[in-house]
Formats: C-alpha cells, sequence, structure tokens
C-alpha cells in the first residue's frame, strides 16, 4: 500500500472538527465497533500485536502485549480505563485529539471492552478540561443513541489537577475516590484494578487517549498498512506537541522517524530571527536532547539510544536566549511540588534539589557545594518509590546540570539579573494563532497539597 494512502487511512485529527459520530463514520467508511464485535479476541489481539502499536502514554509499552496479558487473567472481572489526565508539561496532544474527533477513543475502548469481556468503561480526565469533557459526553450520547453502549456502561472522571493524575496507579485511586497517589508499586493495574481486593483482583487495562485510538484505526485498515507507518522500532504516526522558542509552536500528528530537527524547523518554523536552537526536552521525564543530537529520529528506541525518551512526543524547545539554569529550577521544583510525598526519599531528595537551586537564584548561594547538594538530592530521590516520578528527577536534573554548567557558576548579580522560566503546563492552545496557554497557578503551587 502506498504510503501516502496508509497515511490517510490512520490519521486520526482531521483538518475541521468532526462535528457528529456519522460525519465521522462516513470518512472512515466503516463502523469498526461492529466489526470488532464480529471478531474472535484471538483475531483483535493478533492485529495488535501485529501493528507494533506502542502506547502513547510515555512509557511506549507495546499495547498487543499488554492487552494479551490481560486477557488471560484469571479474575473474570476486568475494567476498561483511558488515560486522559495529559499533566506532562509541554504536550497537548490528548486534549487537540478529543477536541477533533472523541470518536476514535471511544470506539478502542468499547473494542478493549470486547476484547476482555469488560462491561464497565473509565475515562478520567482533569476536571479542568471543559471543552474536552462536553466533546466527550456528547460523543457518548450520540454513540449511545446508535446503541454501541448497548450492556455497557461508561463513566467519565473529573480529576485533580495534580500530575500524579495521570499515573496509572494514582488515576485508579482517584476513579475509587480517593487522592492522586499512586498504589504500592508491586500493585500494577494490570494485577490489581478497580475496586478489587487481593482474591478478586478485578485488573484495569489502563491505556492512553491516543493509544485507545491509534487501535480503532488499526483494526479498521489493517495492521499491515499501519506498519507502512513509522519505523520498526515505532510503527505508525504520532502526535507531537512542540512548544517553546519556536516560531510556529503547535500540534502535529505525524510519522514517527522523523527527525528532530525536520520537526522544530521546518515544521514547527525553528527559531527566531537571529536566534539558535540550543536543546529540547522531551516533558520532564528524560535527559535533556542537545542541539548536536537533533538529527535523531523520533521514535522510542533511537531517543532511548542517546540517553534520552520519546515520552508522549511533546518537546519544550529552547533557543540560546534562555537560560537553562532558570529551566533546571523550573524542573527540579515542578517534580518537587508535584511528588506526593509516600516516599520519604522522593520528596526530601527532590526538595533538596529544588532548594538549592532556588538559593542559587535568590543570590545566595555558596557555589560549587550547593550544586553538588543538588546533584545528591536528585540522584538520591529514587529508592523504596511507589512510582517514575523520582527517576524522572534523577534523570533530568543532573542532566541539564551537566550539560550547562556555566549556567550555575555566575556572580551573584548575573543570577539576581535572570528571571524565573515558566515551566510549560499546556492549560489552552490557540490553534489559530499557533499560541499556547500556561497554567500560571503551577508557579506558585504549593508543595504540601
Ligand atoms: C508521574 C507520571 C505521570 C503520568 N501522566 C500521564 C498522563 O497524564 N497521561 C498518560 O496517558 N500517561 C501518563 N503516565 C503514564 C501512565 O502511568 C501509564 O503508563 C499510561 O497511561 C499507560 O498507557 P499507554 O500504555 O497507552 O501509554 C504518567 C506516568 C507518571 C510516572
Ligand atoms: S515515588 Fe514520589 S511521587 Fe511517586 S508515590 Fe512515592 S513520593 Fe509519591
Amino acid at each position: 500500500m502506498l504510503k501516502d494512502q496508509a497515511r490517510e487511512l490512520h490519521r486520526l485529527i482531521p483538518d475541521t472538527a468532526y462535528r457528529t459520530y456519522s460525519e465521522y463514520a462516513s470518512a472512515q467508511g466503516e463502523d469498526v465497533v461492529t466489526k470488532a464485535r464480529g471478531l474472535t479476541t484471538d483475531a483483535i489481539l493478533k492485529e495488535v500485536l501485529d501493528s507494533g502499536l506502542r502506547g502513547r502514554g510515555g512509557a511506549g509499552f507495546l499495547t498487543g502485549v499488554k492487552w494479551s496479558g490481560l486477557s488471560h487473567h484469571s479474575c473474570k472481572k476486568r475494567f476498561v480505563v483511558c488515560n486522559g489526565a495529559e499533566g506532562e508539561p509541554g504536550t497537548f496532544k490528548d486534549r487537540f485529539l478529543l477536541r477533533k474527533n472523541p470518536y476514535a477513543t471511544l470506539e478502542g475502548m468499547l473494542i478493549a471492552a470486547h476484547v476482555l469481556s469488560a462491561d464497565q468503561l473509565y475515562i478520567a480526565m482533569k476536571g479542568s478540561f471543559k471543552k474536552e469533557l462536553s466533546r466527550v459526553e456528547s460523543a457518548i450520547e450520540e454513540m449511545t443513541s446508535l446503541g454501541l453502549f448497548d450492556q455497557i456502561k461508561i463513566k467519565v472522571i473529573r480529576g485533580p489537577e495534580e500530575y500524579l493524575f495521570g499515573e496509572e496507579k494514582a488515576l485508579l485511586n482517584v476513579i475509587e475516590g480517593a487522592e492522586p497517589c499512586p498504589r504500592e508499586a508491586h500493585y500494577p493495574p494490570y494485577e490489581v484494578g478497580l475496586f478489587g481486593n487481593l482474591v478478586h483482583p478485578n485488573p484495569a487495562l489502563v491505556n492512553n487517549v491516543e493509544t485507545y485510538a491509534r487501535v480503532s484505526s488499526i483494526i479498521r485498515n489493517g495492521a499491515k498498512s499501519f506498519r507502512t507507518l513509522g519505523t520498526e522500532d515505532t510503527p505508525g504516526l504520532l502526535i507531537f506537541t512542540v512548544c517553546g522558542d519556536v516560531a510556529r509552536p503547535g500540534v502535529f500528528e505525524m510519522e514517527a522517524g522523523v527527525t528532530i530537527k525536520h520537526l522544530l524547523n521546518d515544521i514547527a518554523g525553528g527559531a527566531g530571527a537571529g536566534r539558535r536552537l540550543v536543546a529540547a526536552l522531551s516533558g520532564v521525564s528524560s535527559r535533556v536532547i542537545l542541539a548536536k543530537d537533533f538529527d535523531t529520529t523520533c521514535e522510542f528506541g533511537a531517543l532511548k539510544g542517546i540517553g534520552s525518551g520519546l515520552g508522549s512526543a511533546g518537546f519544550i524547545v529552547f533557543d540560546d536566549k534562555t537560560d537553562m539554569g532558570r529551566v533546571t529550577q523550573a524542573m527540579a521544583r515542578f517534580l518537587y511540588v508535584e511528588s506526593c510525598n509516600q516516599c520519604t526519599a522522593c520528596k526530601h531528595g527532590l526538595r533538596t534539589a529544588s532548594a538549592g537551586l532556588d538559593k542559587m537564584f535568590s543570590g545566595s548561594s555558596s557555589g560549587a557545594r550547593d550544586l553538588e547538594q543538588v546533584l545528591h538530592g536528585a540522584k538520591g530521590a529514587p529508592q523504596g518509590n511507589r512510582c517514575y516520578l523520582p527517576i524522572q528527577g534523577s534523570r533530568i536534573i543532573p542532566s541539564l546540570i551537566e550539560n550547562f554548567r556555566t549556567s550555575f557558576q555566575k556572580t551573584k548579580k548575573d543570577f539576581l539579573s535572570t528571571s524565573p522560566y515558566q515551566i510549560p503546563k499546556i492549560k489552552d492552545f490557540d490553534e489559530e494563532k499557533h499560541l499556547f496557554i500556561y497554567d500560571e497557578a503551577q508557579m506558585v503551587k504549593r508543595p504540601d497539597w
């Protein structure tokens, strides 16, 4: 199959938002939920496995392997959960997708329900995602009136603002009415899911908004055509977010395997006049990507190969006027504030890192010793950790310090002359103006929420 044709078939984001399910369905040409219900579980699992689809929530876990494992779980009560918390700084892809096309995600969830014989579905978003909540609720109404949710209950969850809400074990806790704090590491959702216990664990399938939507197009159009797109390591299309110091920030659906350089320069407009791009961060989870590595392709393996990661395909871009020390301070503070303090080393280590950087930029640093403390705090944060957050801190903070040392070796006057960096926790996106709106409340959030 020609690539152009496959690209059209698997593209999730239309130029103009689908207004109704029938508009969406007629563009797709086939009712994929009815098609899936006519297929065996094994046939669907084979297609998802063959597609090589990797989860779009950040870790890139093979979706087919996750679904297969759950389908063989001895507990027959299973739940299907969609993670729409989208809290990663520099990422807006799930909300953009839900605004333009909420149907593919819901179809993917219904296909998962068929595979797992699940009759209870949850789609969890932040309560502040007003546009997406109303879009999803009206899509559910439409699809319900067509009988697609017969014998199936779906609940829309309005969750809290916290970053940890998106961590899958915390997400399940929120659905159960608790705080967004991750459960013990040895209770992954595919083992212990919702409203269960160790005798009746009720496992839950947790996938990202985009992951479910990709399954819908894979079952409709086949794994083979999906495989013609992207790379061996990361097949298919990705929805990229590019924000920061580029001329044309935005959300772009493209094949995996494009180079970072192409994405930042040709698609997102590159640096402003007279400026030069120096680095990018793929969210707050991985090591910084330096401009010398911008020839790297956007796929899970290649980015891991340079010591970083693809994450949720959101890139925060920095040009040569950005004070990378201030960026480091903002990243450390974000992770410290968002840590839930269930694991002492995590909160304590990140507090040490964040406080040390704050001290420098307030002009009261004693120099190199403070920087060593920052590194010590960040590197020591992951100990007995329930979740991945402190591992993120132990990667991103040292990588920024090691690569931008001179940003931390200033005179008191120079430290004081810099301005704080606002972390791009994205609140909204003006597509016409190519403008992201950041959440200012994050700057003043207390670490003891
Ligand atoms: C601190 C933290 C925050 C996360 N936030 C999100 C999020 O907002 N959305 C998301 O889909 N996954 C998030 N994840 C990843 C989820 O835990 C989980 O891996 C993902 O929902 C699995 O879906 P996938 O296999 O489709 O990628 C987060 C993980 C961590 C450690
Ligand atoms: S590792 Fe950190 S963020 Fe994760 S549960 Fe423990 S204290 Fe909370």
